[in-house]
């Protein structure tokens, strides 16, 4: 019999922190995070963690190893097995609308509930599963909705109660589902509970939210906020400080109130009651925070860019917060499961492997953010993005995935650059570049093992912004970062640089539909491409457009469960700037072959003939970014 592998202490060797989940994806972004070679962890793998901090204590100061042990010791075991869900998400194609930028029906210049409506047809034929809808409810827009103040109520831009209810029976009736976005990390400052917390600290409320006495020049501990500043703010009426770590006005609720959690539990079953399919969880790993809510260690927090994070990327009741929110929100009386989507920064694979393998009832799917950036950079570098990393990236995942597990692709949302224009680095000015690059990455979503969340604008091969100035843009973290940067001491052109290279607001500018429904200059955020061939129509009206291209990727995937259930097999993959793979379901095979790179490169000779669906036929060479899907014939693969 197998014997519970027991908590680490110093004693134990940097490969045994390795061997457990968590200190795998720590280590992995560490190395990822300081651009250091994989080849550091077996170097240093006999080492004891003891003799590690003595070596490297003085640029890390003490208590880094306390700190990680505290962290891996959640989860000495492997992750199981599990078994595979069945449920209908994993053969779906998500779409994520930002609604504020989709579709404006009354003309006031911000997307509404209507404007959605208005173009379920146009969702449908492009052939989408479920969409998913950034924050509608009630809130300042302090952070676009992600501030919510009243979470039964639409914010009045968007429309009414009865206006969902039309959205949510129309996607229905076009055989689409539809999720929310379940912001409860936080609330807005606004919020009821919020507002009577901070009239009556001691008082029900008081408890719902991190309030802390103290002198109004020294925050309780040391943490940072994503939004820059300390993530704590003194609340005069209240005479304590109260925790925030997002914008100023997002506070922290407090989930090891119960109370808290039943009331996200009930909001939950109240949305299920009026028909949502279920919910995105905004940085749901993030709600567990420690007793006492101890200092960040310095180091992590220099390495990681926000201290404290340590404390609550994974905190002690995470697992134990999603299985009772899981039970008694998601479940439906008929005992099935409305679809858990976790948005979980800082998670790694084995990490996610612990948040949403079927064996653990916890989530259903959850987003790995290191996907999105190189080793060594971040969103606010200017650089080439090479598609080389994304390989390698998806590929180890593959490798590691197990029955029970499944991962969320996507490669654009509403809080990143487009991926687009980070691969293209300007060449996408170029309007034949700017479609090659946009297909060649919709064909690697769309036929990877996994379940793809397209955002709005990628089926347009939309692209970043040129934007002119500060005041053209609207996200709080690029403002409070571009100050924070000119208060730092760095030149406005060189803050302006970073701001440009990472701003959220690229993938938040409305959609270019071409026709009378387009929001015009007086949009809440106005867009800068006009370059033609890009809008809906234009792009409708292109046989060989992007958008087509998507259409008929998600089409066959409908059509051929080899390319949403099939197995995955890589095809050589030492080969440089060429990606392929073969996915597999009864007796059923197709090759995906693309060429990573802006020049033409030789095909390997891997013997794999393929009839092309989508792309020319093969030939000798793949040309700049080219892709193609082909079927393998039936007796060819029996070889
Ligand atoms: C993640 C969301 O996607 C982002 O837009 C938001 O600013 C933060 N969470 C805070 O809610
Ligand atoms: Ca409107």
């Amino acid at each position: 019999m197998n014997s519970r592998p027991g908590p680490l202490t110093p004693r134990n060797r940097v490969r045994e922190l390795y061997a457990t989940p968590l200190g795998r994806d720590i280590v992995d972004k560490i190395l990822l995070q300081s651009g250091a070679p994989g080849s550091l962890v077996k170097l240093a793998g006999g080492l004891r963690l003891s003799t590690l901090e003595r070596l490297t204590r003085r640029f890390t100061g003490p208590g880094l190893v306390d700190a990680l042990l505290g962290l891996v010791n959640q989860h000495t075991e492997p992750v199981p097995d599990g078994e595979p869900s069945q449920a209908w998400w994993r053969e779906a194609v998500f779409y994520q609308i930002y609604p504020r930028s989709f579709c404006d029906a009354n003309g006031d210049g911000i997307g509404d509930l209507r404007g959605i409506s208005s173009r379920l047809d146009y969702l449908a034929e492009l052939g989408v599963d479920c969409l998913w809808l950034s924050p509608i409810f009630a809130s300042p827009n302090e952070d676009m909705g992600y501030d919510i103040s009243d979470y039964r109520a639409v914010m009045a831009e968007m429309g009414t109660l009865t206006d969902v209810d039309e959205l949510v029976a129309g996607c229905h009736q076009r055989g689409m589902r539809i999720i929310l976005d379940l912001v409860v990390n936080h609330t807005s400052a606004r919020h009821a509970w919020f507002q009577q917390a901070i009239a009556d600290p001691d008082g029900r409320y008081g408890d719902y939210y991190f309030l802390r006495e103290g002198a109004p020049d020294r925050p309780p501990n040391n943490w940072d906020s994503f939004f820059s500043g300390p993530a704590w703010r003194w609340i005069p009426e209240a005479d304590r400080w109260a925790l925030h770590l997002f914008a100023a006005h997002q506070m922290d609720l407090n989930w090891s109130n119960p109370a808290v959690r039943d009331e996200v539990a009930d909001i939950v079953g109240w949305w299920l009651d009026r028909g949502v399919d279920g919910f995105r969880l905004d940085v749901i790993n993030y709600i567990s925070k420690p007793d006492g809510l101890p200092d960040g260690n310095p180091f992590v927090g220099r390495l990681m860019e926000f201290t404290g994070i340590e404390h609550y990327f994974y905190g002690p009741q995470l697992d134990e917060y999603l299985r009772e929110l899981r039970r008694d929100g998601f479940t439906r009386p008929d005992g099935s499961v409305a679809v858990m989507v976790g948005e979980t920064p800082g998670i790694g694979v084995e990490g996610a492997r612990l948040l949403s393998n079927t064996s653990r009832a916890e989530l259903d799917l959850v987003f790995n953010f290191d996907v999105l950036d190189l080793p060594g950079r971040t969103r606010w570098h200017d650089y080439r993005y090479d598609l080389n990393y994304l390989k390698r990236f998806w590929l180890s995942w593959q490798q590691r995935l197990r029955p029970g597990d499944w991962i969320a692709l996507f490669l654009d949302n509403h809080d990143n650059p487009r991926m687009l224009s980070k691969v293209g680095h300007g060449d996408e000015r170029d309007p034949a570049v700017r479609t090659s690059i946009a297909k060649l990455l919709a064909t690697l979503q769309l036929t990877m093992r996994g379940t793809p969340f397209l955002f709005q604008g990628q089926e347009l091969a939309a692209t970043n912004q040129s934007f002119a100035g500060l005041d053209e843009l609207r996200d709080v973290e690029s403002l409070n970062r571009y100050q924070e940067l000119l208060v730092a001491g760095t030149a406005p052109e060189a803050a302006w640089a970073q701001i440009m290279a990472g701003a959220r607001d690229h993938a938040r500018v409305p959609i270019r539909w071409g026709d009378d429904q387009d929001f015009g200059p007086t949009a809440w955020l106005p867009g800068r491409d006009d370059t033609p061939g890009f809008t809906a129509a234009e792009q409708q009206a292109e046989p060989d457009s992007v958008w087509h291209w998507y259409r008929q990727l998600i089409a066959l995937r409908r059509e051929h469960p080899a390319l949403t259930r099939g197995s995955f097999r890589p095809v050589e993959p030492g080969r440089k700037d060429y990606l392929a793979y073969v996915r597999e379901l009864d007796g059923e095979a197709w090759l995906i072959e693309a060429n990573l790179s802006g020049r033409p490169r030789r095909r390997p000779r891997h013997g794999l003939v393929a009839e092309p669906v989508l792309g020319r036929p093969a030939g000798p060479t793949l040309g700049p970014w080219e892709t193609i899907v082909g079927r393998i014939d039936a007796v060819q693969q029996r070889r």
